[in-house]
Parts: structure tokens; sequence; C-alpha cells
């Protein structure tokens, strides 16, 4: 069953229930001011850091769900409504919501009263504007009230949940015109405040909930003021702060009114913070909203947004037999990328946004499917990214996107962390050119006394996995690898405590093979860094190194039919047919082929044969089986979980690219493509009740087959999986995978896939590649470039060339 359904000409997914399964969001602002919205204009907005400077209040846990958001009131005789149905719910006529590329539209009809909203944030302002209009289709005139809401939030969005006794007492207000100023704390050190303004006359304001709402018992379902049809002109002093206007309107049969409001934050530099005493300085307001008069500043600046989005997704296009391909590749699948990197794992409606900052090994994986969009601000990633790691090659977990400094709460100690930098950088490089970045000064733990090259920090990252070895001379694990949840050296028993720091942060003998795989397949992509350098004597001792590995991995950490996981404190082997349970694992049998360990002595194969018959399920690969049904000590937090949630057998979305890119590099595109379409949301979109989350991005996790809620996603868009199913589609199934000397074609399809074409931005060329299958699962057969036929597969670059026209079969 759908909700909906996707327009592909306008990118945009049309909800036309407000009873989806879960909110269904998007996500507005490219840069530095974000908002989330639902299809029922729930959700918040904030700027650069969803803890730290919030705008707007959103209500945790809530029931009803997804309550606070950015409101519209109609109110027509009796009767008010919402165009979003929320918050008062009246049953619409028609409804409708359009999540687009960084922007939603709402439209919801009443008695003859349509209304229609476009919110968006413009690329380089600090505001989210709105435009509403207001259309009578009726035979007489209507006189309507016009309410807005919004509730502001205290800034430290953590704080004002929490910390009533203080917060009850500090909010305050200006008001000037049809503008209102959210000053909390401005008076002391802050030297920002927000506004709500809209570009019209208005027939009152409320700044205070209380006055708004009603007594305590009432909320924004059914708040006083609107019923009344008179906001009061509150002035807030304390207590919760809003901004809410009122515009009184008539409309003759079949005239429309618009409306442009605008949601900003400002500020100040410290000496200009004043105008007056206690008076803030509205000159950046002012100026702001003088952007956001007219129809014709509304339209430009949506038209600019557009813009910057076509330009972004021309750079990779696929026009194949298969819509559903071409609708991820070219528009969702791409856009959730650039979601994932702005705001890693920090706020969505299942990460508060108060938790967890930016995670090292999270933004580096980010990039993988983000560089080719915007790579000079993938560079300026690398780079504070690389700055948060230490001396020794180990890396803070995490680091604040404000300050931009390791996370000192949670540490370090997570070992795969400094190899996803080398893959991170190997990326931009690959897809730029640019080996400057290379010879960039970055400091460890931000602190520039002892900055060295990029360069040397790969190679301190590659070094500390050859310098913590275990017993297996495989990587040792430390606080856990990419599984957080497999904690070897934590052995927690009281409740509460966290498994991601409790413990010691490493042990001498908990491996992982994992990050065996890892070693192998980045280990390369670093030989091959220092190369480009001219080191040749660092890439030659790399890639021994690298054989090393690869003779323990093939040694120790193969099970017989598939690759072990890991050893635990006791050197015992977890994801192996000598355990009860958690036998087999997905990652180390995805990372390891796709690093090509096995690829030529069967192993690989074995390997990939056994995760179809012992982890495949309808919905996608789970993440280990059997499922563990009972809590283990020495295994940490993946036994925590119910079977089949989460790490505990959940389908893990993350590494079901890792699984189909293996099937790919061994040439099964058949296999390859059928875990592509298990989890890819195109495809689930048909069993959206099952499957509950947004049908146009991914999710985190989709319970598993020992789970109740089997097939149901949940944690939906702040996922790796957005980037490496790009990875996987992108260059692994469709085959066009930049490398040093140039893109490389190489397919990897069903067999019944058919011909398709792609047009690839790449440094400054445009490649036009059509590509005939011929049946064929993987290999090219020929390749012409510009009419000339090419050995092998790729295609050489050529600096300042603008045009390649190149034909492939296979
Ligand atoms: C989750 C993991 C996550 C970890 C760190 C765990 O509770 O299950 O998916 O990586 O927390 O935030
Ligand atoms: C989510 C975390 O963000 C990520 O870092 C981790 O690798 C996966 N969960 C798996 O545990």
């Amino acid at each position: 069953m759908k909700f909906g359904y996707f327009d592909d000409a306008n990118r945009e997914y049309v909800i036309t229930t407000p009873r989806t399964p879960l909110p269904w969001i998007n996500y507005l602002g490219s840069n530095s001011f974000f908002s989330l919205i639902s299809n029922t204009c729930g959700g918040y907005t904030f700027y650069k850091d969803a803890k730290l400077l919030r705008l707007t209040r959103y209500r945790y846990n809530d029931c009803p769900v997804d309550m606070n958001g950015k409101y519209f009131y109609i109110k027509d005789g009796d009767t008010v409504w919402n165009p979003g149905w929320q918050p008062v719910k009246t049953e619409l006529d028609e409804y409708e919501c359009r999540h687009g590329i960084g922007y939603s539209r709402f439209h919801g009809a009443k008695n003859n009263v349509t209304a229609d909203v476009t919110t968006f944030v413009p690329t380089d302002d600090n505001c989210e504007v709105s435009r509403i209009t207001l259309k009578n289709n009726g035979s007489s005139a209507k006189t309507l009230q016009l309410f807005s809401y919004i509730e502001w939030c205290l800034w430290n969005a953590d704080d004002d949940m929490k910390n009533y006794q203080r917060n009850l007492s500090t909010g305050e207000v200006e008001i000037v015109d049809s503008t209102i100023f959210h000053k909390t704390e401005y008076r002391e050190r802050r030297n920002h405040y927000a506004i709500s303004s809209v570009n019209t006359k208005t027939d009152g304001f409320d700044t205070s909930r209380d006055a708004f709402v009603g007594a305590y018992w009432k909320s924004t379902a059914n708040p006083e003021a609107v019923e009344n049809g008179q906001l009061t002109g509150s002035v807030a002093s304390g207590w919760c702060p809003i901004a809410a206007h009122q515009i009184n309107l008539t409309l003759a049969p079949g005239e429309e009114k618009s409306y442009i409001f605008v949601l900003g934050y400002i500020e100040n530099p410290l000496e200009e913070k004043w105008e007056s005493h206690g008076v803030i300085n509205k000159k950046r307001a002012w100026d702001m909203l003088s952007k956001y008069k007219t129809d014709d500043q509304f339209f430009a600046a949506f038209n600019e947004l557009k813009a910057y989005w076509d330009e972004l997704l021309s750079k990779y296009i696929v026009k194949s037999g298969n819509d559903r391909v071409n609708r991820m590749v070219n528009i969702w699948n791409q856009y959730q990328c650039m979601v994932t990197f702005n705001m890693s794992r920090s706020a969505s409606y299942f990460e508060t946004g108060i938790g967890r900052g930016m995670g090292f090994r999270d933004s580096c994986q980010d990039l993988l499917g983000f560089v080719h969009l915007i790579p000079d601000r993938a560079r300026e990633r690398i780079i504070d990214i690389a700055s948060t790691q230490f001396e020794d090659g180990s890396a803070y977990h995490q680091y604040q996107p404000l300050t931009k400094k390791g996370n000192a709460d949670i540490g370090s100690g997570f070992n795969d962390d400094p190899l996803w930098l080398i893959a991170g950088t190997s990326a931009y490089i690959r897809e730029t050119g640019d080996t400057s970045i290379l010879e960039e000064m970055v400091p460890y733990d931000n602190d520039m006394s002892k900055a060295t090259t990029l360069m040397e920090h790969l190679k301190r990252s590659l070094d500390y996995i050859i310098n913590h070895k275990g017993p297996h001379k495989l990587p040792l694990i430390g606080r856990a690898d990419w599984n957080d949840c497999l904690n070897l050296n934590c052995f927690s028993e009281v409740p509460g405590e966290s498994f991601q720091t409790f413990g010691p942060s490493e042990g001498p003998v908990a491996e992982s093979v994992f990050i065996g795989g890892m070693f192998v397949k980045y280990g390369e992509e670093y030989a091959q860094l220092a190369e480009l350098l001219g080191d040749n004597a660092e890439a030659a001792r790399a890639r021994k190194e690298v054989e090393i590995m690869t003779e323990a991995v093939e040694k120790d950490g193969w099970d017989g039919k598939w690759f072990v996981r890991a050893y635990d404190a006791y050197s015992h082997k977890v994801g192996s047919d000598e355990c009860d349970e958690g036998k087999i694992f997905i990652e180390p049998q995805g990372f390891c082929v796709m690093a090509g360990i096995g690829k030529d002595n069967g192993k690989a194969i074995v390997a990939l044969d056994s995760v179809k018959e012992k982890l495949d399920s309808e919905y996608g690969i789970m993440i280990l089986q059997p499922a563990y049904t009972e809590y283990h000590l020495e295994l940490g937090e993946i036994s925590s979980y119910p079977p089949g949630y989460k790490e505990n057998a959940g389908i893990f979305c993350h590494n079901n690219p890792w699984v189909s890119i293996a099937e790919t590099v061994m040439g099964r595109g058949d296999r390859a493509f059928e875990i592509y379409r298990k989890t890819c949301p195109a495809y689930t979109e048909e069993f959206s009740e099952i499957h509950y989350t947004e049908p146009y991005v991914y999710c985190q996790m989709v319970g598993g087959r020992d789970a109740k809620f089997h097939g149901q996603g949940k944690n939906s868009w702040l996922t790796g999986t957005a980037a490496w199913t790009f990875v996987n589609i992108s260059q692994y199934i469709l085959g066009i995978y930049p490398t040093h000397k140039g893109l490389s074609v190489d397919p990897c399809v069903p067999s019944d896939f058919g011909d398709f074409e792609i047009v690839r931005k790449f440094r400054e060329g445009t490649y036009n590649i059509k590509v005939k299958t011929n049946h064929s699962q993987k290999g090219v057969k020929k390749l012409t470039v510009d009419g000339k036929v090419c050995d092998g597969n790729i295609i050489p670059y050529e600096k300042g060339k603008k045009i390649y026209n190149i034909e492939v079969e296979m």
C-alpha cells in the first residue's frame, strides 16, 4: 500500500494523506541554516548546530507524536483548520504534501477555501521563507482570519527541555510592526537573536504561549486566541515565548491573496549588539527581511534553489529502462547524500539533535556519496576530520560541528576510525585529482603546533592498525569497529553504563576480521596515494602489509564457509559455526570480498553464497544469524537488543550495499541488483504500510526475520546507507568508478537490465556514456572514446578536455 506517489518530473514525492505510518519528513537548508519539516508541518529549525543553536522548540517522546512545527491556522466562521492538517486535525476536503529537493509544499482545502504553502531555505541565507496563498473558490465572499504560529526554543535544545527552574524566567522578545524578535539571553552572553515576520501589516500578534493557547489544559490543537478570532497582543516575559501573527482578510469569489513569512537567525558583532539601552540592533534583520518582501523576490530565491540543485544533480544522470533506478540515482539517493553529509547523525526524527555530534567514521563515509557534488566542501571536511586525529593515528570518535573539536566524552578507541580517513581522502582525490590536499598541514587534536601533512596523517592511520594487532595478527578491535554494538572489551553489568565508553578502550586480545578486510581495501588505496606523490617505497611497504593482513585473514579469519567476524577478549571466535548464536555476520563477508580477499581461491564466492543462504530475507540481508537470544557480557550492546532489531539480527541497510558491491566484484549482476532492490525506497514504496518510513529515502534498519515487525524500517534519513548505496549503484552496478587515471567503466548489471546511458561530470569534463549490455552481467568487450577504441576500462583523463563521447559494448 502506498500513501502517495513519485512525481519525477518535479523531483517530488507527493503524499496524499496526512495519515502516513510515521511523520514523513524533509530537510530544508544547504549550508548553515536548517529545518526539518514533516508532511503535517511538524518539525524544527536550527542554525549550524541542532543542540546549541536551536530556533524552534520540538517536543520529544510526545504523544501524539510530531508536536510542534510551523503552523498556519485558518479560521473560516466556526471552522478552524490547518493546511497541513496538524495540529487541529480538522478533516480537510483536499490535502497534499509535496516534499521536493530542499523545499516542501502543502495544499489544503476546506469549505471552498484553498491554502497553498511553499516553504524553503534560500541557498545562501539564514532563514526559512514560506509563502501562503489563500483562495476563495466559492461563489460568495469569504471573511477569514489567518494565524501563524511557532514556539521559540531557548537556544540550547538540551537545556531547554530540562532546566525549567531557570528557563521559565528567561524568555524575552521585542515586537516592531509585523516582526517579532526572540532575544532570550541576548542581554548577557549571546549576540544572536531570531525573527519571525510577515510582509504585510498584521491585525494582531502574540508572543506568549499561554496567551495564545489559553489555560494550561488547552493546546495548539485548540488555541483560545484562534478560537476567539483575535490574538491578544501579549508580550512574553519568561514562560514560553512564541511568535504568532494574525491577518484578517476578505476574499471575493475567485480571489486569492498571498503572504510571505520569514523565520530568520541574526548574529551581531559584539560592538554592534545594541540600538539603545536594552534594545537590540535590528539592522541585519531589516536587511534580511528586505530580501523577501515581494512575490518576485520570493520566486527569485526559490528559483535560485532550484538552479542550485539542477546543477548538483547534473553531475550524474542515468537513463535506463528502469524508472526506479533512474529516480533513485538521479534524485533521491543523491539528495539524501547531501543531507547526511550536512547532518551526519545529528538531527532527524530518530536522532534528537541533542546527542551525537559528527561521527568520525560516519562523516568519512558520508563523504563517499557526496564528494562528486561539491568537492570543495568535502575537502574542507577532510581537513576538519583529520584535525581531530591523535598523533598516534587513532582518533576522537566524534567531534562538535560548531567548534570542530573532538568530543572528549566519548574519546577514542574505535579502531576502524583511522582507516575511514584514508577511504574519504582517496575518494576525494580520485574524484578531483587534487593531490595538493595531501601536502596540507593539518593539526593533531586541533593543536596546530603538532601539525603535519595530511599524507602523514594517513600514514599514521595505516600504522595504527599495523601496530595494534592481536594474537592472530588481526587488528585489535578497541571499543568497537564499524559495528558500534560489538563491544568486546566492555563487560558491562550495570544498567545505564554506556556500551560505547564503559570498560577499557582496548584489550590485548579482542580482534576484528572486519578491520582486517578494511585494511586490505584501504591499504591498497593508500599505496596508490603514495605513488601519486612519487613515494614508491612507501607504496611497496603498504602493499607488503596488505599482503601480511590478507594472509592473516585467510588463515584465522576464515571459518570454512564464511569469514569469521572477530575474536573476543578470550580469543574465542565471534561469527563462526562454532558459536551457538551469532554464527555468521554480514560485515566481513562484504568487506573482505570487496577488498578482493578470496577472489581467486574460491573463498569469496563461498562466503557470498553463505550470506545468501543464511542471512538473506525478503526485505534485505540481516546483519547476523542466528540472533542472540540472551545478553552476552563478552559481546556487549549487540546482545542487548531483542532478536531481529538493530545490530542484533536486524537488516542493517548500511552494509547491504557492501555485499552487493562484493557481488559485482565477483561479476554476479543479477544477485547484486537483487540486494540493491530489496532495500531500495523506490521498491519498498509498494509496501509502505509495512515498511513505515519515508519511501523516498533509506533508513538505517529494517526489522529482521526474528523481529515481530519484520520489514518495518526505523531511523530514516541519517544513515551511511545513503552514501554506500550511491557508491554501489553509481560506481559498481552502473559501473562508473573514478580512478586516479580517469573514469573507469565496468558495469555489473542484471542480465535483463537493457542498455543505458549516463551523463557524468568528472573534473572539467562531461562524459556521455552509452552502454550496450547485450544481456551480459559483467565484462566490457569494447570501449570507444570519441570514436577511438580504448584498451581496458579506463577513459584516459585529458586535462582541460570538455566533452567525451563514450560507447561501451558488454
Ligand atoms: C546503536 C548504534 C550506534 C551507537 C552509537 C547504538 O545504540 O545501536 O547503531 O552506532 O549506538 O551511537
Ligand atoms: C550507527 C552509527 O552511526 C555508525 O557509526 C555505526 O557504524 C552503525 N550504527 C553500526 O553500529
